[in-house]
């Protein structure tokens, strides 16, 4: 099964949103599957059910901006991103929220999509391995059998940058490898970071990667529909 997540980020208007959803092109079969996490205030406008780019790990009380996981649940969510490199950059979140939020979405059967990824510095200094342990050494034990792990290095989001598909399968493998040797679990790793129409065909022959999270690609219909054809051919 290959994933096709968009993660529209903060980025669209309402108007933009409305005509993405007349406009885009979807896929569930048992080869393809796209996934669209729109931002929170839109996700009643799409018909069917789609992502939430964040939840809250508080639940149960009152607790103003945020989003319950109740909530989430009336709505139909099934997945939820955590961990996203701009969460943890900007909103501060840390290791210990986003493990709270992973358990809270194991315990109420959600399906956590968690984020890592090394900064520019740590790529540079050989510290990407070391980063992406840490970041994954006590997450992936509170997420299911089949974890969902997007590997998208902080240098490539919305940059146009990718590492090369070598680097892209080493560091897949290494993350599959370590969910396997430390906590006996069958993970899935999508690529993100600057996926395009552009690069999507040259980044299908990893066929280590189980999928893609898309940002600013998935805002624009046009692009996203690029993609869907893309991998509809090789996933039909
Ligand atoms: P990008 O974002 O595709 O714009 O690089 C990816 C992401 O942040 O998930």
């Amino acid at each position: 099964m290959k994933y096709l997540v968009a993660n529209q980020k903060s980025l669209m208007t309402k108007e933009e949103i409305v005509d993405f959803i007349v406009n885009y092109k979807k896929v569930s079969s048992a080869k393809l599957k796209t996934i669209i996490i729109p931002s929170a205030p839109f996700i009643t406008l799409f018909e069917e059910p789609v992502g939430l780019q964040n939840i809250s790990s508080l639940s149960g009380k009152a607790y103003t901006g945020e989003i319950d996981i109740k909530q989430a649940i009336s709505l139909k969510v099934e997945y939820v991103l955590v961990g996203h490199s701009e969460r943890r950059t900007y909103s501060g979140e840390s290791e210990s929220l986003i493990e709270k939020k992973l358990q809270l979405l194991k315990e109420n059967n959600l399906i956590a999509i968690l984020c890592i990824g090394e900064s520019l510095d740590e790529y540079n200094n050989s510290e990407k391995e070391t980063v992406l342990l840490n970041q994954i050494s006590n997450s992936v034990k509170l997420m299911n059998d089949t974890p969902i792990i997007a590997y998208e290095p902080v240098w490539a989001i919305g940059t146009g940058l990718t590492p090369t598909n070598e680097e892209i399968k080493k560091t897949v493998i290494y993350i599959k490898e370590q969910a396997k040797s430390l906590f006996n679990k069958e993970a899935i790793v999508l690529y993100g970071g600057s996926v395009s129409p552009d690069n999507i065909n040259e980044l299908e022959t990893i066929v280590e990667v189980d999928g893609y999270l898309v940002g600013g690609a998935s805002n624009d219909y046009n692009k996203w529909n690029k993609l869907v054809t893309a991998l509809e051919v090789k996933h039909d």
